[in-house]
C-alpha cells in the first residue's frame, strides 16, 4: 500500500476527488495516512476529518523564524512515514530540505498547461485570469513531480480543457477542476501506487 499524506491551503476539492477515488476504487494500492494544512481554517481539515483521516495544521504563524516552520512541517511529514507527498492547492514553498529527501515522491497539481501561466506568482485563480487575459483558448491542469524549481519538475500527466466565450476566471477554474484536476490527480497517484511512472531526466516515462 502506498502510504499518502496530502498537504493543502484552501478548500480541499482535489482532497476531495483523491478520497473519493480510495473509496471508489479508482486510485489502488493507496492508504491517506495523514492530511496537513498551513491554514488552520481550511475547509480541506474539515473533508478529512470528517473521513476519519488524521489532519494537522502546521502554520507559519506559530513559529518566530521560516527555519522552524520547515523543520517542524518537515518532522510533521515524516512522521506519517509517506511513501508520497501530493501538494494538493498547498501554496507555500516546500522547504528544500523536504524535495532533496523526498526526490521524485512529491507531486504537485498546477491549474495550467505547463509551461503556461506557471511559476512564481502564478497560483489559484491568478492563472485562470492570466489565461483569459492572454485570450488562449485551450487550458488545462498538470500534475508533476515538484523539484527545485517552481512548477519545473518532471511531468506526469495533463489534460486539456476549452476557454468558452463569456468565461469568468471563477468559471472556467471551475471547469479546469472538474474536467482535469479531479480525473489527473486521482490517476497520477494510481500510476504510482502501480508503479507505472519513472522518472528520467527531467521527464517521466509511463507504463501503458
Ligand atoms: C487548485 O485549483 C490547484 O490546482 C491550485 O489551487 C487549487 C486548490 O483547490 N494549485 C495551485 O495553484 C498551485 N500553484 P482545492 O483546495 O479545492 O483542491
Amino acid at each position: 500500500m502506498l502510504r499518502v499524506v496530502v498537504m493543502v491551503s484552501g478548500g480541499g476539492t482535489n482532497l476531495q476527488a483523491i478520497m473519493d477515488g480510495v473509496e471508489n476504487g479508482t486510485i489502488t494500492n493507496t492508504e491517506i495516512v495523514g492530511v496537513i494544512s498551513n491554514n488552520k481554517n481550511a475547509y480541506a481539515l474539515e473533508r478529512a476529518r470528517n473521513k476519519g483521516i488524521p489532519a494537522r495544521c502546521i502554520s507559519p504563524k506559530e513559529f518566530s523564524t521560516r527555519e522552524e516552520f520547515n523543520q517542524a512541517l518537515l518532522a510533521g511529514v515524516d512522521s506519517y512515514q509517506p511513501d508520497l507527498i501530493v501538494l494538493a492547492g498547498f501554496l507555500v514553498v516546500i522547504p528544500v530540505e523536504m524535495i532533496q529527501k523526498y526526490r521524485n515522491r512529491i507531486i504537485n497539481i498546477h491549474p495550467s498547461l505547463i509551461p503556461a501561466f506557471c511559476g512564481t506568482g502564478y497560483y489559484g485563480l491568478k492563472v485562470h485570469e492570466a489565461a483569459l487575459s492572454r485570450g488562449v483558448k485551450v487550458v488545462g491542469a498538470t500534475v508533476h513531480f515538484v523539484d527545485e524549481g517552481t512548477d519545473t519538475g518532471p511531468i506526469i500527466l495533463q489534460k486539456a480543457v476549452e476557454v468558452r466565450p463569456g468565461d469568468t476566471p471563477e468559471v472556467l477554474q471551475r471547469r479546469v477542476m472538474e474536467e482535469a484536476e479531479w480525473v489527473i490527480m486521482p490517476r497520477a497517484i494510481d500510476l504510482i501506487a502501480n508503479g507505472k511512472v519513472k522518472a528520467e531526466g527531467g521527464r517521466t516515462v509511463l507504463e501503458a
